[in-house]
Order: C-alpha cells, then sequence, then structure tokens
C-alpha cells in the first residue's frame, strides 16, 4: 500500500517509540500541503506547539509564518512545516539521540510522500540530523546557513539550506536580518519553475 501523510500522522497520534509520549500533551506531527514545494524543519514542538498540536504556533512560529508569508510570498498552507521530534521534549531541553533515532523514520516518509523541491531546516539540530542523514557534511549552523545544497534522493533533485532557528532572533535580534537573508535567496528559487543553483546566488 502506498504510504500517505494521514496514514503517518495516524501512527505519530499512537507512538510509544522514545519515552516523550508519557510527558507530551499533544503529538505535533506536522502541517501542510502534500503538494509543498517546500519543507520546514525545526527541532521539536514547544510549549505552545504542545498545547494546541500543530507546529509553529508560537512566538517563534509567528516569526516563521510572516517569513514565509512576506519574504516568499506564499501561504502557510502552501508548504509544509513539522519538526526532527513530534513530541515536546519536557521544559524544551535538546532533543537526545535515541529520540531523534525513534523519531527521524516518521520524517523519512514526510519527506518520501512529499518529495519536496526544497528543504529548509531551522536551527542547528534540524541542520545537523537531515544534513548527515542526506550525507552532506555539516560543521556549524553559522558556518553552512545560508548555503544551498543539491542532493539526488529517489532519482529528483533535493535542495537544502539550512538557517538559523526563528527562535533564534527572538533573543539575538541580530540574527533577524541574517534569517531574511536567507529567505530572501530561497525566494529566487521559489520564484522560479525550473531553477539552478546560479539562480541562488542572482
Ligand atoms: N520550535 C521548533 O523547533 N518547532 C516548533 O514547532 C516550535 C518551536
Amino acid at each position: 500500500m502506498d504510504d500517505s501523510l494521514e496514514e503517518i500522522v495516524r501512527e505519530i497520534r499512537s507512538c510509544r517509540k522514545c519515552s516523550l509520549w508519557i510527558t507530551k500533551k499533544n503529538y505535533v506531527p506536522g502541517e501542510g500541503s502534500e503538494n509543498a514545494g517546500i519543507m520546514f524543519i525545526g527541532e521539536a514542538p514547544g510549549k505552545e506547539e504542545d498545547e494546541q498540536g500543530r507546529p509553529f504556533v508560537g512566538n517563534a512560529g509567528k516569526f516563521l509564518t510572516a517569513l514565509i508569508e512576506k519574504s516568499l510570498g506564499l501561504r502557510r498552507e502552501d508548504v509544509y512545516i513539522t519538526n526532527i521530534l513530534k513530541c515536546r521534549p519536557p521544559n524544551n531541553r535538546d532533543p537526545d539521540d535515541e529520540e531523534i533515532d525513534a523519531c527521524f523514520p516518521y520524517l523519512e516518509r514526510q519527506i518520501s510522500v512529499i518529495k519536496p523541491e526544497i528543504i529548509a531546516c531551522l536551527g542547528r539540530h534540524s541542520a545537523r540530523t537531515v544534513f548527515e542523514h542526506f550525507g552532506i557534511p555539516f560543521t556549524t549552523i553559522s558556518r553552512e546557513r545560508g548555503l544551498m545544497r543539491e542532493k539526488i534522493v529517489d532519482g529528483k533533485v533535493i535542495r537544502f539550506i539550512a538557517t538559523y532557528h526563528p527562535a533564534a532572533a527572538l533573543y539575538k535580534p541580530p540574527l533577524k536580518e541574517t534569517i531574511e537573508e536567507d529567505f530572501k535567496k530561497l525566494r529566487n528559487f521559489v520564484k522560479k519553475k525550473n531553477p539552478t543553483l546560479l539562480d541562488f546566488f542572482s
């Protein structure tokens, strides 16, 4: 049977593969369009996301939504937004390796179903996990941000970009401009039907 976003969400909602299901209030599988050209991948749900069962709906989410709408000229429902972890770690602590390993197959399946042209990783945990999974070397977020990488996945080019986590701009305001700059680069890809890497630098 072909996989589907509904099936993945259904499985996430009964997941007990790591202990986070015990402390979470709601699973946060992800949301958006099955036909999304861009997938945004954050780290893990925070307090607000845990309350609502939806990704990026707190303050960092408001900034992300504004970037999607104003910098990319898209609607939130046109893209797909999810996280590496589908449950909130207590007190928003960093995800641990066991949790990432347990949860990552859901993200892998979401990527296989959506087949996005671009995967945008938000923050170092997301970027490190996703880049390493796809065989893209990752050093630090400050070095890797804003660079577009290409990989052929299942016979199709996927472009990967990392930027700082939108929450980082809330406590370090100068990062806001850096994130906006990275989104401006993304816009060149969103506008064109068949973009090449050269468009990224135009
Ligand atoms: N931070 C994340 O990484 N993901 C969310 O969904 C919200 C905040």
